[in-house]
């Protein structure tokens, strides 16, 4: 298997999920229809009818079940048969697989492994700020024809912001400063600090906003990973000085969930502490940094390409890569820890 199975990925957006409509999606290479059901809590099945394997996302809603358009089983939010028309018995085995899905963090989380397994206290916490009372979130959805590890590498080598982001994040004093990284079995941290300097512009921008002049910064770029691919980046820009609540503090997250080897639906957000009552920021910083994401996007599919056509060649680590490496590190282990427990059950 290529991804790790038992842990939670975001499925969708609450607002993608809409009450009388399948929205299908493909997590991990497991087709799925997301709705609602009769208490209009969003529910997620495999999107395979147990009659004859007709996609269910082919059918319809009825009263928070889902009809099968082949020759009309129906379906509970739990994947329970509730009608075969014209046989008045329904066998208990006559049903689909449900996949847990939870609503966490202004989110959708499903676990797409055992389901047994799934605890939705584990559901990363270190997205709390999407809706915590004291942030204000946004965020949009990015689809990448890559797999989802070159965005978490993405994400946990910034050095990428003075090159690829050099109009919005980037500026040389991003790359002259180095990282300091730590590790435990959970969790990576990279943090780079970048103190006083002229600052990139979008944080010129955002500064500007709130003290209404330019100053010379002190930021700070502090990326949180837990894997398969959560990352948390605590980003920020304050008065060369002067303490962070003076600056301008955001937070990004950013969920990656694969949809195949190829594949990614890129879920990510931007909570703020600044300019909280300003209602048409929000829109601004989606259609700003959806923007800076299509950077990301483009050298992702870029690489997973050159990837594709020479698989397995050896590339050349440097200084920045020790977060990347790590995360990765972690996520192969999981993937082996799990194939392992997989074939001890099996034996
Ligand atoms: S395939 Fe779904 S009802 Fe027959
Ligand atoms: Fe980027």
């Amino acid at each position: 298997m290529p991804f790790i199975m038992n842990a939670w990925y975001v499925a969708a957006w609450p607002r993608e999920v809409e009450a009388g409509k399948i929205l299908a999606r493909t997590i991990c290479n497991e087709p799925m229809v997301l709705f609602r059901d009769e208490a209009g809590t969003a529910v997620a099945l495999e999107d395979r009818c147990c009659h004859r394997e007709m996609p269910l996302a082919m059918g319809w809603i009825e009263g928070g079940t889902v009809r099968c358009s082949y020759h009309g089983l129906r379906f509970d939010g739990r994947g329970k048969c509730v009608e075969i028309p014209g046989q008045p018995n329904v066998p208990p085995r006559a049903r689909v697989r449900a996949f847990p899905l939870v609503e966490r963090y202004g989110w959708l989380w499903v676990w797409p492994g055992d389901a047994a397994k799934a605890d939705p206290a584990s559901i990363p916490a270190i997205f709390q700020r999407m809706d915590h009372p004291d942030w204000t979130a946004c965020g949009g959805t990015t689809y990448v024809k890559c797999h989802y590890q070159l965005i978490s590498d993405n994400l946990l080598d910034l050095t990428h912001e003075t090159y690829i982001h050099r109009s919005s994040l980037g500026n040389q004093a991003v790359v002259e400063h180095p990282i300091a990284t730590k590790s435990d079995a959970d969790k990576v941290v990279v943090q780079r600090l970048i103190p006083d300097h002229e600052p990139a512009p979008f944080w010129k921008a955002n500064l500007f906003r709130k003290l209404g002049k330019h100053v010379n910064a002190d930021r700070w770029q502090i990326i949180h990973f837990e894997p398969p691919a959560n990352l948390v980046l605590d980003v920020g820009v304050t008065p060369a000085g002067r303490p962070r609540g003076e600056g301008v503090e955001g937070c990004n997250t950013n969920a990656i969930t694969p949809e195949t080897e190829d594949s990614t639906w890129y879920f990510w957000g931007f909570a703020r502490k600044f300019s909280r009552d300003d209602a048409a920021l929000s829109d601004k910083l989606v259609e700003t940094i959806a923007k800076i994401f299509e950077e990301d996007r483009a050298a992702c599919e870029a690489v997973h390409a050159v990837m594709k056509r020479n698989p397995g060649r050896k590339v050349v680590d440097v200084n920045a890569d020790q977060g990347t490496i790590l995360a990765r590190r972690m996520v192969t282990g999981r993937i082996e820890a799990e194939a392992a427990a997989a074939a001890r059950a099996a034996e």
